[in-house]
C-alpha cells in the first residue's frame, strides 16, 4: 500500500497532535452531556474514533452513511442518504463529523436535514478542508487542516474503497489512479 503513495501530506504524528488541540476545543465549547455526535461514514471514521475519545465529555455517538463521490476522484454533485434509520436529534446540539469539506454539499445537506429534523443548532468539525471556492456557503466550525486542492488519501479516506487504514493522509502515485 506505502508503494501507491506518492507523498504523505500530514503524518500520524502531526495528525494526534492538532486533535489534541480540537478535543481541547470542543470539551470547552459544550457543557457535559448536551452533544451529540454524528459520525458521516465512512470517511470520518478514524478521524472520529481519534477526536472524540480526546473528548472526555458524556455525549451520544450516531453514525449516518451518505454518498457523494461513489468511490471515484469527483463528486456526483448529489449527496444520498443511504440509512433507512435517521438518528433523533430533535432539540439537541448536534457536532457533525465529516472527512473532508470540499464542495461543502455534503455538509450542507446533512446540516439542513438535522435542522429539518429537529436539532437545535449543528456545529461541524472535519479533518481537512480543502482550500477553494465551494459549491454551497458552508465552512467547518473546527478545522484539523486546511489543504491544497488535490485528492488525497489515507486517514479514512479512500479511492475505490482503499487506502482508508494509511495512518497518514498523502497523494496517490498516478500509477496507483
Ligand atoms: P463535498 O464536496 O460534499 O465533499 O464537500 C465531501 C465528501 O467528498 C469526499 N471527498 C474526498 N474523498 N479524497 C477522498 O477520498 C478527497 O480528496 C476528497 N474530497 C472529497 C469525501 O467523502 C467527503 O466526505
Amino acid at each position: 500500500m506505502r508503494d501507491d503513495i506518492e507523498k504523505i501530506l500530514i503524518d500520524e504524528e502531526v495528525i494526534h497532535r492538532r486533535l489534541d488541540t480540537m478535543a481541547a476545543r470542543i470539551e470547552k465549547d459544550f457543557p457535559e452531556d448536551t452533544l451529540i455526535a454524528i459520525i458521516l461514514l465512512k470517511g470520518a471514521l478514524v478521524f472520529a474514533a481519534d477526536l472524540l475519545r480526546r473528548v472526555p465529555r458524556k455525549l451520544e455517538v450516531e453514525c449516518l452513511n451518505v454518498a457523494s463521490y461513489h468511490g471515484g476522484m469527483e463528486s456526483s454533485g448529489t449527496v444520498n442518504f443511504l440509512d433507512r434509520h435517521f438518528p433523533e436529534v430533535k432539540d439537541r446540539h448536534v457536532l457533525l463529523l465529516d472527512d473532508i469539506l470540499d464542495t461543502g454539499r455534503t455538509l450542507r445537506a446533512v446540516a439542513d436535514r438535522l435542522i429539518e429534523e429537529g436539532a437545535i443548532k449543528v456545529h461541524t468539525a472535519v479533518l481537512l478542508s480543502k482550500d477553494k471556492a465551494r459549491a454551497e456557503d458552508v465552512e467547518a466550525d473546527y478545522v484539523g487542516f486546511a489543504i491544497a486542492d488535490e485528492f488525497v488519501v489515507g486517514y479514512g479516506l479512500d479511492y475505490q474503497g482503499k487506502y482508508r487504514n494509511l495512518p497518514y493522509v498523502g497523494v496517490l502515485k498516478q500509477s496507483a489512479i
